[in-house]
């Protein structure tokens, strides 16, 4: 299983002085350094971590692979067919969300998904679609086109009745399971920790996480390297 490192907190944290350290093109130096399959960034509308200049750079730096987080709008899209990150992960954004909140309904935000998905991958982006533990939704992403979901982990990162967990994971490891008899790639994120992480590492469907906050908050104590190298030890002692 591929782990891939979300670096927006260093950029929130340069952005909350508005100065020019801790700079994240830095971080997924060491990142990938450390191991890092690839690299994971979100360039909001408010930008209120992640700048263009970041993304640019990102594209020119980054070794492993690079994958744009973005909301499907016609400025997001125009950017990403610019860059042309390895891929692109759809989400919805919400203004006052303090981070990215649910899967995208993909009814719902039909009319936008699928032409952003055919204008990317027109550009040779490869495109993820992050969605709800509900296997309906792969069909969906399916036939919009989707080359990868993205199954939303949070709800589970959050659980702590022992009942309500394997519930929310059932869920998590049916999604993916359909996903691969159906042939698209399946990543998760969003909440995963060095202590939950065991049990999705232990879904053998998942081809890759994406995690940012856990990491980086204990690469305040131990440094990036070690913090990245440590979910690694956790996800190889699974997986062998
Ligand atoms: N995946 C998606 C789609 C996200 O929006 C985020 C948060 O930016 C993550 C993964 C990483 O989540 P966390 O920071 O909780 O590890």
């Amino acid at each position: 299983m591929r782990l891939c490192i979300n670096i927006d907190h260093i950029a929130t944290l340069r952005q909350a002085r508005m100065e020019k350290e801790p700079d994240p093109v830095f971080a997924a130096y060491i990142c990938e350094l450390a191991g890092a399959d690839g690299i994971v960034c979100h360039l909001r509308e408010d930008r209120r971590h992640i700048v263009d200049r970041d993304v640019y750079t990102l594209k020119d730096t980054v070794k492993t692979k690079l994958d744009l987080e973005m909301a499907a709008t016609d400025e997001m899209v125009k950017i990403a067919c610019e860059i042309k990150p390895y891929m692109a992960t759809l989400v919805p954004e919400k203004r006052q969300e303090l981070t990215t909140e649910g899967g995208l309904d993909l009814i719902a935000a039909e009319f936008k998904v699928t032409p952003a998905i055919e204008k990317l991958k027109e550009a040779g982006i490869k495109t993820s679609v992050f969605i709800e533990p509900n296997p309906d939704s792969v069909d969906q992403a399916l036939e919009m086109g989707a080359d990868m979901i993205e199954i939303h982990t949070g709800k589970y990162g959050l659980l702590t009745e022992p009942l309500d967990v394997l519930a929310e994971l059932e869920k998590i490891s049916q999604t993916a399971k359909l996903a691969k008899e159906l042939g698209i790639g399946v990543n998760a994120g969003h909440g995963l920790n060095y202590l939950n992480i065991t049990a999705i590492a232990n879904i053998p469907e998942i081809d890759e996480v994406s995690i940012g906050h856990s990491i980086i908050a204990r690469a305040a104590f131990t440094g990036l390297e070690n913090a990245v190298k440590d979910m690694l030890t956790i996800i190889r002692r699974v997986r062998q």
